[in-house]
């Protein structure tokens, strides 16, 4: 068996590699490929640089692959040119299953998020190659590395979510349904929305965090308008920040909510919760 996993040198492919290793595949049978190759440890397996913009090098990373996993790329508005391009080359190596990351409620969701993740399903459908489309919720680790410190050091965390409630799921949990349906059978042609058992309004979250630091922080939820305004105050491009504002309403709307039960059913245990991930934070 040979799995390549493109983006394997993220945050989200390392997870998959520690699940892909600890469901017992060998370091010769993963191909993990990424532009930056120093972020990957010598242990986790045979090593291939790609650039999602040049599909030469997505060919050679793929060829004799048997199943592949698709991590999406970080660039909005470029990257369905480059999933495109995986895809080809998926198809021209003749993997035999081909899972993709994506968002939740991708093909239904209004959020302009979505809009590149709806286009490469839609190119993967299209393909004929047998695929797996893992609909990955927010990540839990996001609370942990960018809402706890804001919190903890001002008292406020500022959105235009309203009351809409979010599903996070950790990577841990990601990578590990990743690896199983890249090690497993049955997989095939299954989209599944994966997100935590416990859902969590922004307001819920504030009090969390607030508990558990032993400090007061409140939710401000503002417009999307101003929430743009923070983001484009805090130096994000407004690009970005546009997309961020817009997602707020997303998830104001629902969107991200994930009540599927499909992350806990494939890694066969619950999924881990925000109070769990936050006993984990470290402040220093
Ligand atoms: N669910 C969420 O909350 C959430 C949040 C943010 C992003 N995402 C999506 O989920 C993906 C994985 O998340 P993550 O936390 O693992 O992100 P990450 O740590 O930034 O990793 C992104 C991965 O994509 C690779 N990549 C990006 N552009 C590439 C290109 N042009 N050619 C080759 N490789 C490229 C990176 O390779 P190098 O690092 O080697 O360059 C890296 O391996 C992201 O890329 C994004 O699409 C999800």
């Amino acid at each position: 068996m040979k799995i390549v996993v493109l983006g394997a040198t993220g945050k989200l492919g390392r997870q998959v590699l520690r699940g892909l290793r600890n469901r017992g595949t060998t370091g010769s049978e993963i191909i993990a490929a990424g532009r930056d190759l120093a972020k990957l440890s010598d242990q986790d397996s045979r090593a291939v640089r790609v650039d999602y913009d040049d599909p030469a090098s997505l060919r050679v990373a793929l060829r004799g692959a048997d199943r592949a996993l698709l991590i999406s790329g970080t660039e909005p508005g470029r990257r369905v040119t480059q999933h495109a391009a995986a895809i080809d080359a998926a198809h021209q190596a003749g993997v035999g299953l081909l899972a993709l990351t994506s968002t939740p409620n991708a093909t239904g969701a209004a959020m302009s998020m979505a809009e590149d993740h709806a286009a490469t399903e839609a190119l993967l459908r299209d393909s004929g190659i047998p695929f797996v489309i893992l609909r990955n919720s927010m990540y839990l680790d996001l609370f942990v590395e960018q809402t706890v410190p804001v919190a903890v050091t001002r008292g406020v965390i500022v959105g235009a979510s309203g009351k809409g409630r979010i599903s996070p799921a950790s990577r841990d949990d990601l990578g590990d349904a990743a690896a199983e349906v890249l090690t497993g059978e049955g997989h095939a042609g299954a989209v599944y929305e994966l997100g935590g058992q416990r859902s969590y309004t922004m307001d819920e979250v504030a009090a969390a965090i607030a508990d558990r630091f032993g400090t007061a922080v409140e939710y401000r939820d503002v417009s999307a308008g101003e929430f743009k305004d923070v983001l484009l105050g805090q130096g994000v491009p407004e690009r970005m920040a546009e997309l961020f504002a817009d997602t707020q309403l997303g998830i104001a709307r629902g969107e991200m909510l994930v009540d599927t039960g499909d992350l806990s059913r494939l890694i066969g245990r619950p999924t881990q919760t925000l109070d769990e991930a936050l006993a984990k934070a470290d402040l220093r």
